[in-house]
């Protein structure tokens, strides 16, 4: 039997966050997160170092979590990690703890897709000022996924379309690199951007058909301009930071807004969520909500604590498993190309 209040702990270390959430019925009472800051000098996540950094921070973020949200272990009934996909070494440090403690408490442990996770955080009741009715269309962007997904239930989720190289979130990074920022370079494209002019600089954009991404033209676009420019000025870069932040922006999220109305279209879907890690782009959040506003579309953008990765997400995925019958795993191993 299954209560409305059931408290789940959350726990993903998927790539380079450590996270550890509490769940009450549809509430989440805290959701820890430790980054690795490690990673910025090396211009991207390093997975020995990640893995390294998951083991050091793995009890104290729990213990955290179970503070903030003012519960002691015996409360909780169950327990939710990330299964995959993601680094093979960060996944096993969660997974083993999430294993072994669920083992040392008594609870049923289930494994959870990151991914699908993203998803479901708008189910979390103060992630949107109201959740998304089914089925609704999600745009799932983050650093190692690009995807348009049919949502038709909690447990009922199609791929549309997807990226056939990069993702969105590596675009922006990869970018960001080649303006000499560190890494993860996303959320400083997103703030530069906000001073400069989205359409001072063009660069190609993909022709690609159907509902599927390919973010690999634009960013080699990036790199010969850019050479290009330097050639002529050395100090191109410095001197219009703002307007190719905003301009590589401008593209990137034009890509994907492309793609969210033929995909209305084609599938008559007419509300809208966007999760994952590239979700808390100002400049797509404010696209989209104009953007729904033309079309009558209904957007669902959820707050900035969901986007990017967090227990939360795992913790309220684990507690629709787990009401819809998933059968909880004792002995699952974590698998860094988890299949959807
Ligand atoms: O979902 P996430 O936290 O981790 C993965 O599962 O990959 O997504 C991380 C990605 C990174 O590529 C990061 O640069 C990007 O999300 N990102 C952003 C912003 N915040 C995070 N990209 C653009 N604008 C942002 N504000
Ligand atoms: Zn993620």
């Amino acid at each position: 039997m299954i209560a409305n209040d059931t408290i789940v702990l959350g726990i993903e270390s998927s790539c380079d966050d450590t996270s550890a959430a509490i769940l009450k019925g549809n509430r989440i009472l805290s959701n820890v997160v430790a980054g690795q800051i490690i990673h910025a000098k090396f211009g991207g996540v390093v997975p020995e170092l990640a893995s390294r950094c998951h083991q050091e921070n793995i009890i104290p973020v729990v213990q955290e979590a179970l503070k903030k949200a003012g519960i002691s272990i015996k409360d909780i009934d169950a327990i939710a990690f990330t299964q995959g996909p993601g680094l093979m070494g960060s996944l096993i440090v969660g997974g083993s703890f999430a294993k072994a403690f669920a083992l040392a408490i008594n609870r049923p442990l289930i494994p959870v897709h990151h991914m699908k996770a993203h998803i479901l955080a708008h189910f979390i009741e103060d992630a949107n000022e109201l959740a998304p009715s089914f089925p609704f269309l999600c745009l799932t962007v983050s650093g190692g996924h690009t995807q348009l997904v049919k949502v038709t239930s909690p447990l009922e989720m199609t791929i549309l379309g997807q990226t056939i190289d990069d993702a969105v979130g590596e675009a922006f990074d990869k970018a960001a690199k080649m303006l000499g920022l560190p890494y993860p370079g996303g959320p400083l494209i997103d703030k530069y951007a906000l001073d400069g002019d989205p359409l001072r600089f063009t660069f190609s954009k993909p022709r690609i058909e159907g509902l599927n991404f390919s973010f690999s033209g634009v960013k080699t676009s990036i790199l010969y301009f850019l050479r290009d420019q330097k050639l002529i000025n050395n100090n191109f870069i410095e001197e219009n930071l703002a307007d190719l932040c905003a301009s590589i922006q401008h593209t990137l999220i034009e890509i994907l807004l492309d793609k969210v109305n033929k995909a209305c279209k084609e599938h008559q879907l007419t509300q809208v969520a966007i999760a994952g890690g590239v979700s808390a782009n100002s400049y797509l959040r404010s696209r989209l909500k104009t953007w729904g506003e033309e079309k009558e579309c209904k957007v669902y953008i959820p707050k900035f604590e969901y986007c990017t990765d967090n227990a939360a997400m795992i913790a309220i995925s684990g507690k629709y498993l787990f009401e819809n019958g998933a059968k909880p795993n004792q002995q699952i191993n974590v698998d860094p190309r988890l299949s959807w």
